[in-house]
């Protein structure tokens, strides 16, 4: 194991005011957010966008890293270089989604395990060997009436664990994402009971398999109340329940926290990162940072269209996003953001 590659790698990626940008969405979700605009669903397409992200001027200021995902990881520009080689050229560190995704959970009706452990070490050696310098692995919760079960959250820590003891094996930093989902009508605190209870597990896990924790990255949800829930919760009380719930879990060995999105709009994510770093950045173990897809990419997608003429103007609205969450992550992004 290459520890110290490992805790640079992992530090570098949540350094100063920068994020990671995830666009390691998998061609079922790719296309249906292009379905969703009426883009077609072909892979020229997806590499059109891809490029457009990539070759955005000026990315790698507040993006220290991208998520790829295997399709995107092999494609190039029309120009012929490929995209990881345009990412490493612009200063940024390229990475891959390596779970394949999360499948229904045998006699766990409602619940999900994520697959992808099989042959996982000759993949990562692959995409190392291609340039990737970490990887993801997304494991799914859903807070139901009786669920997630203690054999779910078990599961997918375990599985958590194992992808991220190979990652550290090749030389990868594992980006260990463990996402409670926003969908029900559940309570603020029941969120942030399940939460601490699957980080509990996933460090549990972690320690068990023998990872080294200066050399992953966390990636979790935010701890908020159901989308349907009646009682919604403002900003600050977002951040002091999040905060208050990864100290009860997060071991201070952890060089960063970097929030997924979860289909929180844009502008809600940014004001919630920056309530969390305003209220806590100075006396906290860990970097407070972000590792959104839909939370930077959304008003980018809708603007590009599937029309090569809109790339500019496409690029300028995700250059917007990151500028927003920079700001957010040195806690001052305010309204005035939203406005210029
Ligand atoms: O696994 C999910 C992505 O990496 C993050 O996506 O920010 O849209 O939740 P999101």
């Amino acid at each position: 194991m290459k520890t110290q590659t490992l805790i640079n790698t992992a530090s570098e990626l949540v350094a100063a005011d920068k994020g990671l940008l995830a666009m390691d969405e998998s061609t079922p979700t790719c296309n249906k957010r292009f379905a969703a605009l009426g883009i077609p669903q072909t892979e020229e397409m997806r590499r059109d966008y891809r490029e457009m992200i990539v070759t955005t001027p000026g990315l790698s200021a507040g993006i220290s890293g991208v998520i790829l995902y295997d399709e995107t990881m092999r494609q190039k520009t029309k120009a012929g270089a490929s995209f990881v080689q345009v990412l490493v050229d612009a200063g940024i560190i390229p990475g891959i989604k390596v779970d394949t995704g999360a499948k229904d959970m045998a006699t766990h009706p409602g619940e999900k395990i994520t697959e992808g452990l099989d042959g996982l070490r000759e993949r990562l050696i692959e995409y190392h060997e291609m340039g990737a310098r970490f990887a993801k692995w997304r494991a799914v919760f859903a807070i139901g009436e009786d669920t997630p079960s203690q054999s779910c959250i078990e599961a997918n820590a375990q599985d958590l664990a194992r992808y991220a003891a190979l990652c550290q094996e090749v030389g990868l930093v594992p980006v260990v994402e463990p996402e409670v989902l926003m969908e029900g009508s559940h309570t603020l605190e029941k969120c942030s009971a399940v939460t601490e209870e699957v980080l509990q597990e996933v460090f549990a896990q972690l320690y068990a398999q023998r990872v080294m924790l200066e050399g992953i990255l966390l990636k979790p949800n935010l701890v908020l109340p159901g989308k349907s829930c009646l009682q919604q919760a403002n900003a600050n009380e977002v951040a002091d329940a999040t905060v208050t719930c990864l100290l009860q879990a997060v071991p201070a060995a952890v060089p960063g926290v970097a929030f997924l999105s979860g289909g929180q709009s844009a502008e809600l994510a940014s004001l919630r990162l920056n309530a969390m770093n305003i209220r806590f950045k100075s006396r906290l173990p860990w970097e407070l940072a972000f590792s959104f897809a839909r939370a930077i990419q959304q008003p980018a997608l809708e603007i590009w269209a599937g029309q090569l003429a809109n790339a500019a103007a496409a690029q300028q609205a995700l250059l917007h996003r990151v500028r927003c969450n920079q700001a957010a992550r040195r806690g001052e992004y305010n309204d005035s953001y939203e406005q210029s």
